[in-house]
C-alpha cells in the first residue's frame, strides 16, 4: 500500500481526500498542526474510512518532523494542502502567509528530494488568474498579478515549482488550481468548519440557514452577469478530492522532472444569487440576505474550462449544485448535535 503525506490533512479539502486516497487504494498519513481545523476531524475520517487515520500532529515546516514520518511510514508521495488561506488577514499579515505558504514548500521539496520521493500534488487556486479577459479560463489563461498576499503565495508556490522541475530535480509535480470547494461528505461527518467569521460564501449561507449569523450580504447586484450578482464555479469538496486521487495516478505514468497543471472546477459558472435560490429550493427553507454595495477586489465572474482534466486525467465531476447544497446543509445542521 502507497503511503501519501497529507499536510494539512484535517483541514476542508484535506479530510475529505484522506477519504477518498482509503477509497483508491492509498495509506494517507496526515501530518497538521490544527492551526485551522479540529483534531475531532480525525476521528470522524476514521469513522468514514472504518479504520484509524493515521496523523501527526505537527508543522510542515519543521523537516525533523517530516523525516520521524517517513522513518516510521516511507512516503511515495505528498498531496500539499497545508496553508494558511484567509485572504482578508493576509493583506494584514503578509509574513505569516509568505512564511507558512511558501516557506513550507520549500521545506518540504528539499525533504523530498532527500528521500528520493518524487510525486506532489500541489493545493494552487483559481485566484491565480485574478480578472480574467476571456471566460471560460484554460491553465493558458495568463495568471495576473495577485490581488492579495495570499493568491500571491499561491503563484510564487507555482513558480518554485516549475523552477525545480527545471532544474532537473528528481520530482513530478501536478498543481491543482482549484475553483470554490463547496459541500461536504454526504455521512454528513466532514465539512467545512470555518474558524470565526467565514470567509466563503457557502459557510456564511449555512451559519445563516442555522441562525448563528442574522442575514447574509450580496455583494452587488449590479454587475454585468444575468442578475447582477458575482459568478463563480462551486465544485463539490468529493469531486475535488476525487481529482487528487486520479492527479496521483497520472504522475505514476510520468518520468521526472515532470511539472503540469490542471484547473478543478465544473465548467459553469453560477451566481451568488443562484447559491442562495438553489439552497432555498433543495432545502425548502428562506434564507435572510440582502443585497449590499460592491466589495473592492471581487473578481465579477469566473469559471473553468476543464477540458484538460477531463481528457488527460479522465477526471469529471458527479455530484451537482443541488447535491453541494443539501451536503452543506446537512453538515451544518450536525454541528448542532
Ligand atoms: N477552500 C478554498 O476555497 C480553497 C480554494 C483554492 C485553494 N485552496 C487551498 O487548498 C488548501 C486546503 O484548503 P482548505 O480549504 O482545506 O483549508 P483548511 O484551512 O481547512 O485546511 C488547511 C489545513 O492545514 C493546516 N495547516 C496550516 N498550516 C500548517 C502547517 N504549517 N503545518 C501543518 N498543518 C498546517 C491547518 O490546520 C488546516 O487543517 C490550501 O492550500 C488552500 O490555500 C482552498
Amino acid at each position: 500500500m502507497k503511503n501519501i503525506l497529507i499536510t494539512g490533512g484535517a483541514g476542508y479539502i484535506g479530510s475529505h481526500t484522506a477519504v477518498e486516497l482509503v477509497k483508491a487504494g492509498y495509506r494517507p498519513i496526515v501530518l497538521d498542526d490544527f492551526s485551522n481545523s479540529d483534531p475531532s476531524v480525525i476521528e470522524r475520517v476514521s469513522e468514514i474510512i472504518g479504520q484509524k487515520l493515521i496523523c501527526f500532529e505537527g508543522d510542515c515546516n519543521d523537516k525533523s518532523v517530516l523525516e520521524k514520518i517517513h522513518a516510521e511510514y516511507p512516503l511515495e508521495g505528498v498531496i500539499h494542502f497545508a496553508a494558511f488561506k484567509a485572504v482578508g488577514e493576509s493583506t494584514v499579515l503578509p509574513l505569516k502567509y509568505y512564511q507558512n505558504n511558501v516557506g513550507s514548500l520549500t521545506v518540504l521539496l528539499e525533504f523530498m528530494q532527500e528521500k528520493g520521493i518524487k510525486n506532489i500534488v500541489f493545493s494552487s487556486s483559481c485566484t491565480v488568474y485574478g480578472q480574467p479577459d476571456k471566460l471560460p479560463v484554460t491553465e493558458e489563461t495568463p495568471r495576473k498579478d495577485a490581488e492579495s498576499p495570499y493568491g500571491n503565495t499561491k503563484k510564487i508556490c507555482e513558480d518554485i515549482l516549475v523552477d525545480f522541475v527545471k532544474s532537473k530535480a528528481n520530482v513530478r509535480v501536478v498543481s491543482l488550481r482549484y475553483f470554490n470547494p463547496v459541500g461536504a461528505h454526504p455521512s454528513s461527518k466532514i465539512g467545512e468548519l470555518p474558524n470565526g467569521t467565514p470567509n466563503n460564501l457557502v459557510p456564511f449561507v449555512t451559519q445563516t440557514a442555522a441562525g448563528i449569523r442574522e442575514k447574509i450580504t450580496v455583494f452587488g447586484n449590479d454587475y454585468d452577469t444575468v442578475d447582477g450578482s458575482c459568478v463563480r464555479d462551486f465544485i463539490h469538496v468529493m469531486d475535488l478530492a476525487d481529482a487528487h486521487v486520479k492527479a496521483l495516478s497520472y504522475l505514476d505514468q510520468k518520468n521526472a522532472p515532470f511539472y503540469d497543471v490542471f484547473n478543478v472546477g465544473t465548467g459553469n459558472g453560477n451566481t451568488v444569487l443562484e447559491i442562495i435560490e438553489t439552497f432555498e429550493k433543495v432545502n425548502d427553507l428562506k434564507l435572510n440576505y440582502e443585497i449590499g454595495p460592491r466589495r473592492a477586489g471581487d473578481v465579477v465572474k469566473i469559471w473553468a474550462d476543464t477540458k484538460k482534466i477531463n481528457e488527460v486525467l479522465g477526471w469529471f465531476p458527479k455530484y451537482s449544485l443541488e447535491d453541494s447544497m443539501r451536503d452543506s446543509w446537512n453538515w451544518q445542521k450536525s454541528l448542532a448535535n
